[in-house]
Formats: C-alpha cells, sequence, structure tokens
C-alpha cells in the first residue's frame, strides 16, 4: 500500500499541495500569486490573503489528481519555515485543522532541507538517481544562497551562506533596474540567451572561506547604469540583453568560485543543485560543463521542483514519518529556522 503524505507549502508567494506515496509522486498543485507584480516584490499581507483565498482548493485539487482521498492520508507535512510568518501561518494552521479532523499526525518541515531533497523524489519528472550521501549541495532561491554538505536526509551542514543578498535577490533587484517585471530571474534567464556576457564586468566579492555576498554586485550594476544613462538615458533599452548576459554571467562566476573551493576542500565528487535559481539556465550549462570537466556527479533537478512547490514538503515529511517525528499539535510557524 505504502505511505500517503500530503505536503503543504505556503512559505512565500505560492500556495502549494503535494500527494507522495512513498517516494512516488502522485500530484504536485502550484498556484502562484499575480497581485505581487505591480509592486515589484512580495507584499507579505497579500500573500497571506491569497493563501487563506487558494489553500481549499490546492488541497482538492492534488488529492484529486493523485486519486487518493482524505481517509487515505497517513500524515501531513507542512512548512514551518523559514518564511513570511503571515504565510506560514496559513499552512500550519491549515496542517492543524486537517490533522486534528482525520486524526492523523502532522510533520513540520523546514523549508531548506525540502529543497535539497527534491533529489529523492520518483516521478515522471525525475527518473535520474538520486545522489548518495555525502553530497555537496548549491542552494540558490530568492530568500537564501547557501553550500551545504548533505550526511543524511536530516544531517546537513552550512559550509557556506551568504552574508547578504541571496544570489535569487541579486537577479531580481538588477532585473527591477532594468525594468523587468518581478521576479526578475526568469526575465534575465530569457534574455541573456540573446546576450554577450562579455561585454559588460561587474565587481565580484573578496570574501575568504565559502561564503557569499552579493550586495557588492548589486550597488555595482546600479552606479554602472546610473552613469551610462546620465550619457545615454535609452542605455539600458538599446543593451537590455548584453546587460542581463553579463550579469548572469557574474552571478554565475560568483557562484561556481566558491562551490568549487568546497569541492577541493570537501573531498567530495557529487553535486546537486538546489532552489529557485538552480531553474537558470545558464547556471545549468555552466555547471555542466565544469562537471564534466572536473569528473563531478552533477544532480540538476527538473525544472518543476527548482522553484517553491510542496513536493518537496511532501517527500522531506515522508522521511521524517519513517523515524516517527511527528509535531505537537500547538506548534507555531518560524520566520527564521535552521537546521
Ligand atoms: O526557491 P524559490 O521559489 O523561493 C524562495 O524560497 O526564495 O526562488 C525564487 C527565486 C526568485 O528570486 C526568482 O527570480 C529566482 O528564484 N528564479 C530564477 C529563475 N527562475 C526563478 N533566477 C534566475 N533564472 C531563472 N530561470
Ligand atoms: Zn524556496
Amino acid at each position: 500500500m505504502g505511505t500517503v503524505i500530503l505536503g503543504i507549502e505556503s512559505s512565500c508567494d505560492d500556495t502549494s499541495a503535494a500527494v507522495v506515496r512513498d517516494r512516488l509522486l502522485l500530484s504536485n498543485v502550484i498556484a502562484g500569486q499575480d497581485v505581487h507584480q505591480k509592486y515589484g516584490g512580495v507584499v507579505p499581507e497579500l500573500a497571506s490573503r491569497a493563501h487563506q483565498q487558494n489553500i481549499v482548493p490546492v488541497v482538492d485539487q492534488a488529492l484529486k489528481e493523485a486519486g487518493i482521498s482524505r481517509n487515505e492520508i497517513d500524515a501531513v507535512a507542512f512548512t514551518r519555515g523559514p518564511g513570511l510568518l503571515g504565510s506560514l501561518l496559513v499552512g500550519t494552521s491549515f496542517a492543524k485543522g486537517f490533522t486534528a479532523a482525520l486524526g492523523i499526525p502532522m510533520i513540520e518541515v523546514n523549508h531548506l532541507q525540502a529543497h535539497i531533497l527534491v533529489h529523492f523524489i520518483q516521478s515522471g519528472a525525475s527518473d535520474a538517481v538520486s545522489p548518495r550521501f555525502p553530497f555537496l549541495c548549491l542552494l540558490v532561491s530568492g530568500g537564501h544562497t547557501q553550500l551545504v554538505l548533505v550526511r543524511d536526509y536530516d544531517v546537513m551542514e552550512i559550509m557556506g551562506r551568504t552574508i547578504d543578498d541571496a544570489a535569487g535577490e541579486a537577479f531580481d533587484k538588477c532585473a527591477k533596474l532594468l525594468d523587468l517585471p518581478y521576479p526578475g530571474g526568469p526575465h534575465v534567464d530569457r534574455l541573456a540567451r540573446e546576450g554577450d556576457a562579455l561585454r559588460f564586468t561587474f565587481s565580484k566579492p573578496r570574501l575568504d572561506g565559502f561564503d557569499y555576498s552579493f550586495s557588492g554586485l548589486k550597488t555595482s550594476f546600479l552606479y554602472f547604469l546610473r552613469d551610462h544613462l546620465k550619457e545615454d538615458p535609452e542605455f539600458v533599452e538599446k543593451n537590455r540583453a548584453d546587460l542581463a548576459a553579463s550579469l548572469q554571467h557574474t552571478i554565475i562566476d560568483i557562484l561556481l568560485n566558491k562551490l568549487r573551493k568546497a569541492m577541493r576542500k570537501s573531498g567530495i565528487n557529487q553535486v546537486a543543485l538546489a532552489g529557485g535559481v538552480s531553474a537558470n539556465s545558464g547556471l545549468r550549462a555552466t555547471l555542466a560543463k565544469e562537471a564534466e570537466k572536473r569528473g563531478w556527479d552533477l544532480f540538476i533537478p527538473p525544472i518543476s521542483f527548482t522553484t517553491d512547490n510542496a513536493a518537496m514538503i511532501a517527500i522531506t515529511g515522508y522521511y521524517r514519518y519513517l523515524k516517527g517525528e511527528f509535531s505537537r499539535d500547538d506548534i507555531g510557524p518560524l520566520a527564521r529556522m535552521y537546521f
């Protein structure tokens, strides 16, 4: 029969529900929130309200697509954090009510661990083999950028992290300066394919160890545009593709620099990519070349598992279920959560 887990994700601006039977993904429904676009970023109050509207229909749809009835569910896994408190509260409250009504356990999940565990989902989209422990994961999202040494499903050590902005934030903030819609990452990706990545250069951080920094790049990009716009008000319009390509090239360079160092230091030769920015076609291609050159085993998630989704929450919940790691029913969400 297997173990059926319903996963709920509501940490930021995507409401998602998914069902797994053991490691096999049966459904993964995601409702995005267009309401934030006109504000150029996620508005927490609006996100929370949209989650409240979306959660019931999204869960219904996920169960329907999976062909699972409520009484077949063994446990509900939900994102406890990190994320926006008002958003997390919706998923947490839903999980509490749903599990109380059915008399089944609920399982808290760390959103960042879940991004990494997408590599263990079995689905039509990912028949690929999973990494073996230990492996290194470059976790790049809108809120986090981390190099994680993954020893087991629930034993992870952060080797390096950003000391300021995340890589996704660098994409999004610089994209805004290029007058691209929010979130800008996918737009930069698309434009970069037509641009010259070596045309412009921007500053890169000089930071010891494995930590990242992206705020200097953002400032350098801002000043660069400001100086050129003084001379030519149409500078951005005329050079948008080259600017996007050069920006993306710089971000990838920064990411790979530390990754190379961490791989050398750890002596590990398996590397996995995870998080929203791992959808970036330039990053995927550059990492594939690098892995080939250096003999690394590379694990790149299917696009559908890169940005926020509940499939990753359900699979993480599954592994916690196997260990009997259930949450108390008075649990609350956490804006900051560590592993
Ligand atoms: O993991 P995610 O969905 O949310 C967080 O947990 O933060 O990541 C969202 C981030 C955004 O910054 C978005 O611009 C970025 O992932 N992103 C991309 C691409 N697709 C999404 N960045 C660059 N290229 C892409 N194709
Ligand atoms: Zn995320």
